[in-house]
């Protein structure tokens, strides 16, 4: 079967990273001028994939990779470094494993020795410290991107921020640094709350959805490089989702799975994509949905329908005004909900959508 050109699960190649010209230049800027940066925006607003198009714009430099999804203790976040330092190439790794050796570690070997038995187990503290040292003095020497993808992860792990800190602080100007995350209040926490390790150490730069133009432009080209033509498909899309990365990505997969070659993508087919795409995720909806606290619920339901936690909407939904008030903040700072120039707004559109479908009043 025929690749479709609208992937929509996990991080995007470099080069399928599409209408974030703007973005880019400024994230170059700031690498190449050595300002530290905390990328933020919602899940699946395409961070990953950005930085990943960001690393492949910068070939001279050597890109340190640190993934910290969920990490939950200082072993795990060791093994993420080492991991994320075991996978450089070229003069970077190999400089990188002598310095690992000469500070008795095995670089890509941490986690065996962290999990080994525990008479012979390394103190994790002391092995991730070493760990970036190697990291440090090896990126002194040779150009260097850090990027720290789920940031706000490591809030979870006690002292991991402030050895990070601890290493990196007199080096600001010798490597880009990077930090992404999708919890925008623990983000913002990081870098704005006084206690903080990071507090005041990086500009913070949002990720927003994807213009309209940048969604028709997208679809437009995937239909016509595979022998097809969108028709209205760009526009119906882009409306549909705001500009939500993946889930115009989503259902412009649907559309095109729905379009035969040589055809158009007519309102027929629009109209069949997404109802296969409504019944294909109303389940995860269900469960997403019943996940969230009573509060929660009813201020999802309000603003799917009206954009707002006041008024009809939510006199219908019983919401007391302290109640919808905690539950809104609540909701913005998970990046469930977020601001828009005319009110509030649910970030996920296939939410928004199965709120309006299965409450509908
Ligand atoms: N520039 C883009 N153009 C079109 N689609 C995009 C773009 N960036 C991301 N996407 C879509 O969003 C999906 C998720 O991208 P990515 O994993 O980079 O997002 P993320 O913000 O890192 O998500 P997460 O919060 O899950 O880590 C991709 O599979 C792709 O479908
Ligand atoms: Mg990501």
């Amino acid at each position: 079967m025929e690749p479709s050109p609208f992937p929509y699960q996990g991080p995007l190649e470099p080069f399928q990273v599409q209408g974030r010209d703007e973005i880019l230049r400024d994230l170059l800027q700031r690498v190449e001028g050595r300002r530290v940066t905390a990328l933020l925006g919602p899940r699946r607003y395409g961070k990953t994939s950005l930085l990943r198009r960001l690393a492949a714009d910068l070939p001279h430099m050597t890109t340190v990779w640190v993934d910290l999804y969920e990490v939950s203790s200082l072993p795990d976040v060791a093994v993420r470094f080492d991991e994320a330092l075991g996978s450089t190439t070229g003069r970077f790794v190999s400089m990188a494993r002598d310095l690992a050796a000469s500070l008795s570690l095995n670089l890509g070997l941490v986690k065996i020795e962290l999990t080994g038995p525990a008479r012979g187990r390394p103190d994790p503290s002391l092995t991730f410290r070493s760990l970036l040292e190697v990291l440090v003095r090896t990126a002194v020497r040779h150009p260097t991107l850090l990027v720290l993808d789920e940031f706000s992860s490591i809030g979870r792990v006690s002292g991991a921020a402030g050895a990070l800190r601890t290493a990196v602080q007199h080096h600001y100007q010798e490597l880009g640094i990077i930090f992404a995350g999708s919890h925008p209040s623990m983000m913002r926490a990081l870098f704005s709350a006084r206690p903080q390790p990071f507090y005041g150490q990086a500009d913070l730069v949002e990720v927003g959805p994807l213009s309209a133009g940048a969604v028709e432009e997208m679809v437009r080209q995937g239909f016509a490089s595979t022998g097809r033509d969108s028709g209205r498909a760009g526009g119906l899309i882009a409306r549909f989702t705001g500009g939500h990365p993946q889930r115009s990505m989503q259902l412009a997969d649907a559309c095109w799975r729905h379009t035969p070659p040589g055809e158009t993508c007519d309102e027929h087919r629009w109209s069949r994509a997404l109802t296969e795409v409504r019944q294909a995720t109303s389940e995860s909806m269900e469960r997403l949905y019943s996940a969230f606290e009573r509060g929660e619920r009813a201020v999802l339901r309000a603003v799917a329908r009206s954009g707002s936690i006041y008024g009809a909407e939510a006199g219908l939904l019983d919401l007391s005004s302290g109640t919808a008030t905690h539950a809104r903040q609540a909701l913005l700072g998970s990046g469930d909900l977020m601001e828009t120039g005319s009110g509030l707004a649910v970030v996920d559109p296939l939410l928004a959508d199965w709120l309006r479908q299965r409450f509908p009043v």
